[in-house]
């Protein structure tokens, strides 16, 4: 029966003790995913040992780690396809750490919010459904997708260095309403990412959108919102 070997960075601010790395052999049989072997762990060797899952199918967001020297998320990540005799999970890099691999989020989460990241209307409700065009609808095919799980925050040099940035998923959410046709904020939302948390701290590094498993593209969009932020300043136009 082949076996994985997992090197898990630990850590209990209650311990005493400093981050550390312990190792355990995972048996299986077909394949398994970085989370299934992490359960094995929990449940035979270390009932301690602390993660965040929910939905094992890539679209919660709650198990993103750093995988092997790249950001995964733990549900989809194949043991068979992954190099090296040694498994190296560990939790996102940059975060401040709970425990073992989970992150404290709350700040991430705050970020979120500021940005309005709902639909706005301002005129009288409809009463049937707002339709799109496809062509209006491909506009959101991308930044949809996001499933909030924090590797593009975690890999932004611009969020290490300079704390109050609001990051690129939170800029993406933006984008994401400021593209909709059915959205009518403008004037409402603009003013949250045009200032000195918002696009200006970005630097067109693009560790965001290569770090993301969606393999989404934060970077796009946060160029787009300074385009956008930049007419609203030089020309009052508001789209
Ligand atoms: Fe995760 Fe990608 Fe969304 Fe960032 S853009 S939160 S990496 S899904
Ligand atoms: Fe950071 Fe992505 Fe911009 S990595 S600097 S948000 S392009």
């Amino acid at each position: 029966m082949p076996e994985a070997r997992f090197h898990i960075k630990r850590f209990d601010p209650k311990s005493g003790v400093g981050a550390h790395y312990d190792e355990f052999t995972v048996p299986y049989e077909g394949s398994l995913t970085v989370l299934e072997g992490l359960f094995y762990v929990q449940e035979h060797f270390d009932g301690s040992l602390c993660f965040r899952y929910c939905c094992r199918a890539a679209v919660c967001g709650s198990c993103a780690m750093y995988i092997d020297g790249r950001y995964r998320l733990a549900c989809q990540s194949n043991v068979n396809h992954l190099k090296g005799d040694v498994i190296v999970v560990e939790p996102l890099p940059h975060m401040p750490l709970v425990k073992d691999l989970v992150c404290d989020m709350s700040e991430f989460f705050a970020k979120y919010e500021t940005i309005k990241p709902w639909l706005i209307r301002t005129s009288q409700n409809p009463e049937k459904e707002l339709p799109q065009t496809p062509k209006e609808r491909l506009k959101l095919d991308m930044p949809v997708d996001c499933i909030l799980c924090g590797a593009c925050y975690s890999s932004c040099p611009s969020v290490w260095t300079e704390g109050d940035y609001l990051g690129p998923a939170a800029l993406l959410k933006a984008y994401r309403f400021e593209v909709d046709s059915r959205d009518e904020a403008r004037r409402e939302r603009l003013p949250y990412f045009d200032n000195e948390r918002g696009v200006y701290r970005c630097h067109t590094i693009a560790n965001c959108s290569e770090a993301c498993p969606k393999e989404l593209n934060p970077t796009e969009g946060i160029q787009w919102l300074k385009r956008a932020a930049v007419r609203r300043r030089l020309f009052g136009r508001l789209k």
